[in-house]
């Protein structure tokens, strides 16, 4: 059952147009309902795990001052910490705990192809990560603890961060407006705006995190691909050369024929489409899916899924669909492309914005071959799973 977006008061279209990617906003008690999944003790287990990506910020007590570690830690790094000026990370908890996965369906008024991951950051009194800017945006939620947020709109030059840290921290950092956030609030800051939260006492806060492309990253993405695709061994050719009177020129001929070059490969608007779809959904390099220890045939996922009564999306997989420029419909998982057909949308709008599929969200589409396929497919590959499964990774 989807609950209201944690946007109190502020409907989605205003938070859209006045908010998002443009100033930050405090709402009270947007999360109040949200049961904090951990304990301070509970998170720190998790900051030991090998699996588990983690990181220490101590502004004072380490060796230096901002020294940041990474986990995994051991007991006694965290034991032996002061009492004051430190806070421990844990990023992509979502991963770990299934309440922090589903905390992320309550941001869907966002299109979950921009959502990376939520972290959760713990801190005692003082604890801080210095006052910075992100490239991303970022909804904070106060779990437990206070924390005081301030901000400042002006984004941050080079010249404004303290030189040689491994943190981007500034130095001059000027608080425009502050805020106190209590369990249950959120701050939304985004792109470019700098903040600055301290804990005035143990603080455990989530936040959920966006990502976007670089421009960069997204013009060498699909060109890279393209070129890859090109036959390495085809020249350029001019086998109708006219008698030219300038051998120093370069003619408008020769030119018209680069350019068709250069633009052949970005001229079909469907292959944009599912370029971006199999990129914006790839697993981070580096990184791997963990399979199931048994592959299912498609009768014994069935006889589990009634057995179980639902079947989970991994988070290391990212899902999402598209029609695409011609009409195709596709499903995207973890960067590979499953064409299917068009009555299939409602499955496929299923299975890209919920985390937990029930019997009853799949039972329309289980006896169609295409889809049974599908479920297969995506279970063998470890982007569903059920919950008492055992991963071999
Ligand atoms: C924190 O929660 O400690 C840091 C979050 C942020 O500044 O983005
Ligand atoms: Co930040």
């Amino acid at each position: 059952m989807s609950k209201l977006p944690p946007l109190g008061d502020i409907t989605v279209e205003r938070f859209l147009a006045d908010y998002w990617q443009k100033d930050p906003v405090v709402i009270r008690g947007a999360l109040a309902d949200f049961e904090p999944p951990l304990t301070p003790e509970e998170f720190g287990g998790l900051a030991l795990e090998e699996d588990v990506e983690s990181r220490l910020i101590q502004e004072q007590g380490g060796d230096t001052p901002w020294q940041v570690r990474n986990g995994p830690f051991s007991e006694d790094d965290l034991t032996s910490l002061p009492d004051t000026h430190w806070t421990l990370l844990v990023q992509e908890i979502n991963k770990h705990v299934p309440e922090f996965a589903l905390l992320q369906d309550r941001f869907n008024f966002i299109p979950n192809w921009r959502l990376d991951d939520v972290m959760v950051s713990f801190a005692p009194e003082h604890g801080s990560v210095g006052p910075h800017a992100d490239n991303y945006d970022v909804f904070i939620i106060q779990g437990s603890g206070r924390r005081r947020w301030q901000i400042n709109r002006n984004e941050p030059t080079e010249a404004d961060l303290i030189p040689d840290l491994p943190l981007r921290i500034m130095h001059n950092f000027q608080a425009e407006e502050e805020w106190i956030l209590e369990p249950g609030d959120m701050l939304y800051i985004p792109p470019g705006v700098a903040h600055h939260g301290v804990a005035l006492e143990d603080s455990l806060s989530y936040s959920v995190g966006y990502r976007a492309p670089t421009l960069g990253d997204l013009l060498s993405g699909f060109y890279g691909e393209a070129i890859a695709a090109q036959a390495t061994e085809s020249f350029y050719s001019d086998p109708d050369l006219p008698a030219q009177s300038q051998a120093g020129e370069i003619s408008l001929r020769a030119r018209e024929a680069i350019r068709r070059i250069i633009r052949s490969l970005a001229t079909d608007d469907a292959a944009i489409d599912h370029w971006f779809g199999r990129y914006i959904t790839d697993i981070r390099p580096g990184h791997t899916v963990p399979e199931p220890e048994q592959p299912l045939s498609f009768d014994t996922l069935k006889t589990r899924l009634e057995e179980v009564g639902e079947l989970w999306r991994s988070e290391y997989c990212r899902y999402a669909h598209m029609s695409d420029a011609n009409g195709q419909l596709s499903l995207y998982v973890a960067g590979e492309e499953y064409p299917i057909a068009k009555g299939l949308l409602p499955a496929a709008q299923i299975l890209t914005q919920q985390r937990v599929f029930s019997v009853d969200d799949l039972a329309p589409y289980l006896a169609q071959a295409e889809f049974q396929a599908l479920l297969v497919e995506l279970f063998n590959f470890g982007c569903l799973y059920f919950p008492d499964d055992e991963f071999d990774d």
